[in-house]
């Protein structure tokens, strides 16, 4: 099986370019197939989670086309409406983001069938806000017998959501069934992460009236009907921070193109706190680092808090300083499971419920790993890169599913790593880089 392996100690230098959104993407994705025209969507990242939603959008009968690799039209007009329309097979249930065609298939058919979703095993996961807010718009909604969610609605009527905890994923499918509903919908105590604000001019470019994205009240007025629009997701601020962390963590110096300054701000904010600098342009930021790094306290959080996409990131940088830190998660219950792969490495961490304390160490030793989940398996990476000597990451299927040419990426910056899948691979590399 592939796994990536690499050589430590080198500070990565140079320049990167940052793709498009993920969960900018699966949420825009999804949205297309709400007209019936052609939607023409840019700056789509290549990687495994939108190439599995746009497979079961295709398998769903609407006509899918990559015009280039990062550029792809999806028209829902050859969407047949019939009783056995339903999004399922094990590929869908692997990812998170299959239940955006819950809210869009809803929203334009009063009706829709998706296999539960599945995505990285980082906590509970439930979709009660999503179901909550289906049914407030009228809809019925139960899991039948093969762990399908059916929601079916006589007509969607707009209606008040009230969110009991901020929730991405449920308010990005609420706006998704709402802006063909009768009338007006509000969505209180949204999430406002930048990619909410990005699917909802993705519909209002649509012809949707969506108003109020990015604050914590969203006001959709429904509309007859969507049209075609052309469209380009805004950069992914999780790869973003990832190359950041990398920078600060091999105490090297990377310009990362293709930002929106703003969208990092918590991570800028941290990073420079411990003693790392970032210069911010405006679509790109420089981090730089060198000498020991000092501790500091993070709490992940809603936007514009600390993201919990960094959360594994950071302790793997902060394992580096020197002194005590304490990382609190406090949006998913189980993202720590990584830790024991840090202290394999050398690490000192100890997790104490939901917090993580720990003690700085000089640097990291390399090991063989197993990536535990997406941002977790990125996290190890740069672990593996600040590293000295050898280390393996296997499972990088994970990793895969949210980073477009992560190795290739980073050989550009002078990091020594390569997918090999055999023993004689492995010797092959260790004998190249010595
Ligand atoms: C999305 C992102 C994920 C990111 C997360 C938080 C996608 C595909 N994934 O996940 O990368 O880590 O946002 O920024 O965009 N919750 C409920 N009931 C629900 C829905 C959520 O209790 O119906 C809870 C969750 O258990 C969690 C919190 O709300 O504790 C936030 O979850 P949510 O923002 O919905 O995360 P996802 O959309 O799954």
């Amino acid at each position: 099986m592939e796994k990536y392996v690499i050589k430590g100690g080198n500070a990565l230098e140079g320049e990167v370019t940052i793709a498009g959104a993920k969960n900018a993407a699966l949420g825009i994705l999804a949205a297309a197939v709400l007209t019936d025209d052609e939607c023409i969507i840019e700056n789509v990242p290549y990687v495994e989670d939108t190439k599995v939603l746009l497979r079961a959008i295709e398998a769903i009968g609407a006509k899918v086309k990559y015009i280039d690799t990062h550029t792809v039209s999806i028209c829902g007009g050859t969407i047949e409406n019939d009783e056995d329309l339903c999004v399922t097979g094990e590929y869908i249930r692997k990812i998170r983001a299959s239940y955006y065609l819950l809210g869009a298939l809803l929203g334009k058919f009063n009706r829709a069938q998706v296999a539960l979703p599945g995505g990285c095993e980082i906590g509970l996961r439930p979709i009660d806000q999503h179901i909550k807010g289906f049914e407030a718009l009228g809809a019925k909604v139960c899991i039948d017998n093969g762990g399908n969610v059916v929601a079916k609605a006589e007509r969607l009527v707009g209606s008040h959501v009230y969110m009991d905890v901020v929730t991405v994923g449920a308010t990005i499918n609420i706006m998704l069934a709402a802006v063909l509903a009768e009338g007006k919908t509000t969505i209180e105590n949204a999430a406002k992460e930048p990619h909410i604000v990005d699917v909802a001019n993705f519909l209002n470019s649509m012809g949707a009236n969506i108003k109020g994205a990015g604050t914590d009240v969203i006001r959709i007025r429904g509309v007859q009907r969507l049209k075609g629009t052309e469209y380009s997701i805004i950069p992914d601020q999780i790869e973003a921070g990832t190359f950041m962390t990398m920078a600060v963590a091999t105490k090297g110096n990377i310009l990362i193109k293709n930002v929106i300054p703003k969208h990092l701000e918590a991570i800028t904010s941290k990073l420079n706190e411990i003693g790392a600098h970032v210069i911010e342009y405006d679509d790109a930021v420089r981090v730089m680092a060198d000498g020991r790094l000092k501790p500091t306290q993070v709490k992940t959080l809603p936007y514009p808090g600390f993201p919990t996409d960094m959360q594994p990131q950071m302790v793997t940088t902060l394992a580096l300083s020197q002194g005590t830190s304490v990382i609190t998660e406090s949006i998913f219950e189980n993202r720590f499971r990584y830790v024991a792969e840090l202290a394999r490495m050398g690490a000192k961490i100890k997790v104490e419920g939901n917090s993580a304390v720990i003690t700085g160490m000089e640097g990291y030793k390399g090991a063989d790993l197993v990536a535990p989940d997406l941002r977790a398996g990125a996290a190890l990476v740069i672990a593996a890169l600040a590293a000295e000597g050898f280390s393996t990451v296997e499972d990088i299927k994970y990793i895969l599913r949210g980073y477009e040419n992560f190795d290739e990426k980073i050989r550009a910056l002078g990091g020594e790593i390569q997918v090999i899948d055999s023993e004689k691979e492995l010797m092959k590399f260790k004998l190249r880089v010595g």
